[in-house]
């Protein structure tokens, strides 16, 4: 089973627009993908053009007998998606409960899926610490951290833990701005192969997202999808080895 999962110690970096972008980036490689949401903000279903009031998600498929199978939803794109779910505090609780008090939960779960040998399931995860990252870290898949290329990220990384599978990835890269570059410079020294690659700073990414729109649909040739195809390509040799 080959799992992979964003993760980052501070919110807003963009780990869902990358879970999204590089769900649509690996189906490009001809994987199978399943993107997951473990983020009670429930939002990596609006990259999909899931509707809003569209309550259907995983946190109230908690019992040992559901498979998850049944739930996916088959987006116009092709992805496979399991969204986390509109739910309240209550219903949220009990989810996150599972995860602290099952820790095999999630993994039987995932391992319940039948899906093609060349298949990848993708997670978005909530920022910082989590039960659900927690969870996840004990299954074996590949983490990608996501940092931006300014102070406040590189103030966290003493707060990574990193496990044999971790690799970083950097976001809204801005090489005109010096900063930019000498956080880059920094993170390229530190990280040396686990930097697994950086995605530019791009207004097409926003722009896209309003338009209800895939970038690789409103911008198929801006930088950001050599960006994400040399990402996805390192993710899959990874997978390989
Ligand atoms: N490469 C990029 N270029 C420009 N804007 C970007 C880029 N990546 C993400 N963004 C923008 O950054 C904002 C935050 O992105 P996103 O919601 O994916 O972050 P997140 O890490 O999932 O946040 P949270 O911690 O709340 O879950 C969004 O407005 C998104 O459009
Ligand atoms: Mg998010």
């Amino acid at each position: 089973m080959n799992i992979a999962y964003i993760s980052s110690p501070k919110g807003g970096v963009g780990k869902t627009t990358l879970t999204a972008n590089l769900s649509l980036s690996m189906q490009r490689l001809g994987y199978k993908v399943i993107a997951l949401d473990l983020d009670p903000q429930n939002s990596l279903r609006h990259h999909f053009g899931v509707e809003v009031n569209d309550s259907r998600g995983l946190v109230t498929l908690l019992s040992p007998d559901i498979s998850w199978q049944n739930y996916l939803l088959e987006t116009s794109s092709g992805v496979s998606l399991l969204p986390y779910g509109q739910s309240n505090r209550d219903q949220k609780k009990a989810f996150d409960n599972k995860l602290a008090t099952m820790p095999n939960f999630l993994y039987e779960k995932l391992d319940q899926l039948v899906l093609p040998e060349k298949s990848i399931i993708l997670i978005d995860l909530p920022s910082g610490d989590s039960s659900a990252l927690e969870c996840i870290e004990k299954i074996p898949s590949v983490e990608l951290v996501v940092l931006k290329p300014d102070g406040e990220s590189v103030v966290t990384l003493p707060l990574i833990r990193t496990g044999k599978k971790t690799f970083f990835v950097i976001n809204q890269v801005s090489r005109p701005h010096k900063l930019n570059r000498d956080i880059m410079d920094f993170y390229e020294q530190k990280m040396g192969s686990l930097l697994m690659g950086s995605v530019h700073k791009d207004e097409a990414i926003p722009e896209s997202f309003s338009m209800k729109k895939t970038i690789f649909d409103y911008s198929p040739y801006s930088s950001l999808i050599s960006d994400l195809d040399a990402i996805s390509r390192n993710l899959s040799r990874i997978f390989e080895f």
